[in-house]
């Protein structure tokens, strides 16, 4: 057999060559090129001084698996998130802003987690237990069997995790960890990557389920380039916007449970409160009909929930006019203008557009291409669409408009919550529910005609 030819690479970076040199040239790093020694069995396994692996058991796909017992926190809107509540020795990170309500959702989690009859511990390392005991007091759990600690020393934690055996234990925050084996400050990368992994492997090992806080930073990562979404087995962001009430807490990977699948909060004087009709939050404040305003129907994970998108149009003074979105992607509305302009020969050079989500509520879904369309001709022609109106559809960009899924829950939702008028692609499975009349597009001209007379 003819020898394989020798590989090196660097471990700094992972560069490879195929000659060792003393400094790499990929990250310029001195004696880091080191000899690649393939694991693989046969004769090349002799390089790893002749040592055979052991052959694994392998098994097929049809294989009974019980679903994993899960513990219910009583917050539906959290349980629902995990995928049907807490799985055994699962690990969990929950990331977001400072101050966004973090240790508050998670301090009533351990209550709760605790009162259902796990054994729960939270680890506070960021504030002192007396000032968690003070919040605890606000909120009414002082007297939930949560155990209490405020440290920062990793090892001590794993000591102490180790001896208590918790079925439960909260890390608040992991960026205040410090192991002592890196040696790099707190809320470092290289800090972070350890602590998290220190927890999650010692956690898998010892059947500990941990649920890690992160805070997110300035970027919009979890400490930095997101070392820690991989190690865990679910990831949840808890967002909002700060002068709003309301909070979401939305599930951006879940081994457990369907992704994107939302709960909605709201932060009160008491502690974070569920909201179990989040649609009707979310419209709770729209006025009379008014220009620039459009509600749209949209699918939450498995909820279908109604938000308002709100536009505002204005000739801009700058050269270049301004496009400026919260809550919806800044790309996709790019899109839409387009759109709108080559298709149904509507120009939006010249005027600054303004789009907003109301409540502080996040968008991602294509379905809302209709609304987002709607709002913006409605601020642009100063036309209000009636106010029991609820909009949806995907565009694509020769103008036609697709149909998108769920449908009929959409339709359900918006009947329920008093709509008399829905707006839709044509075609798909869509039907009238009961009372509510269903008003079918084939393209995005059409509607323009139909709906504003231009175009
Ligand atoms: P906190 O949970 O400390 O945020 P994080 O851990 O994400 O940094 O919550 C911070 C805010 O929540 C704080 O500004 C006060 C507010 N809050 C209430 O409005 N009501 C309450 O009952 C509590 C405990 C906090
Ligand atoms: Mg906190």
């Amino acid at each position: 057999m003819a020898k394989a030819p020798k590989t090196f690479s660097c471990t700094a970076c992972g560069a490879t060559f195929n000659k060792w040199s003393g400094r790499c040239d990929g990250c310029g790093e001195w004696n880091t090129i080191v000899e690649d020694t393939p694991l693989s069995a046969g004769p090349a396994s002799k390089t790893l001084g002749g040592k055979r692996g052991s052959s694994i058991q392998l098994t097929d796909l049809s294989t009974e698996e019980a679903p994993p017992p899960r513990t219910h926190s009583g917050l539906g809107e959290l349980d629902r998130v995990l995928g049907g509540g807490l799985v055994p020795s699962s690990a969990i990170l929950v990331g977001g802003d400072p101050g966004i309500g973090k240790s508050t959702l998670l301090l009533q989690a351990a209550a709760r987690f605790a009162q259902a009859g796990l054994k729960t511990i939270y680890v506070s390392g960021e504030e002192a237990s007396a000032q968690v005991r003070m919040r605890a007091q606000r909120l009414g759990l002082s007297d939930a069997p949560v155990q209490l600690a405020a440290e920062t020393n990793l090892r001590d934690i794993l000591t102490t995790l180790e001896a208590e055996r918790p079925q439960l234990a909260i890390i608040d925050s992991i960026q205040t960890m410090w192991a002592d084996n890196v040696e790099s400050a707190p809320g470092s990368v290289s800090q972070v990557r350890a602590a998290a992994h220190e927890l999650t492997s010692f956690a898998k090992r010892k059947g500990i389920s941990v649920i890690l806080v992160g805070h997110v930073t300035k970027e919009g990562q979890i400490a930095g380039p997101r070392v820690v979404e991989h190690m865990v087995d679910t990831v949840l962001y808890f967002e909002g916007e700060r002068g709003h009430q309301f909070r979401i807490l939305r599930a951006v990977k879940n081994r457990f449970g369907p992704a994107d699948e939302i709960g909605v909060f709201e932060m009160t004087g008491g502690g974070l409160a569920e909201v179990g009709n989040p649609s009707a939050l979310f419209l709770s404040e729209r006025g009379e009909p008014s220009p620039g305003s459009v509600v749209f129907s949209g699918i939450e994970g498995t909820r279908p929930v109604l938000v308002e998108f709100q536009a505002l149009i204005a000739p801009s003074p700058h050269s270049q006019a301004r496009r400026s979105v919260v809550g919806w992607d800044g790309g996709r509305l790019a899109m839409i203008l387009a759109v709108l302009e080559a298709r149904c020969g509507i120009p939006f050079a010249g005027l600054d557009v303004y789009l907003n989500v109301a409540g502080g509520m996040k968008v991602q879904e294509p379905a809302a291409d209709l609304a987002v369309a709607a709002a913006l001709l409605s601020a642009r022609e100063d036309a209000a669409l009636p106010a029991d109106t609820v909009v949806f559809g995907e565009i694509s960009l020769s103008g036609a408009l697709r149909p998108v899924g769920q449908t009929e829950n959409r339709l359900k939702e918006a009947q329920k919550l008093g709509f008399s008028t829905a707006i839709a692609p044509a075609g798909g499975k869509a039907k009238g529910e009961n009372g509510l009349t269903l008003r079918q597009y084939g393209d995005l001209a059409t509607f323009v005609g139909d709906v504003f007379g231009a175009g």
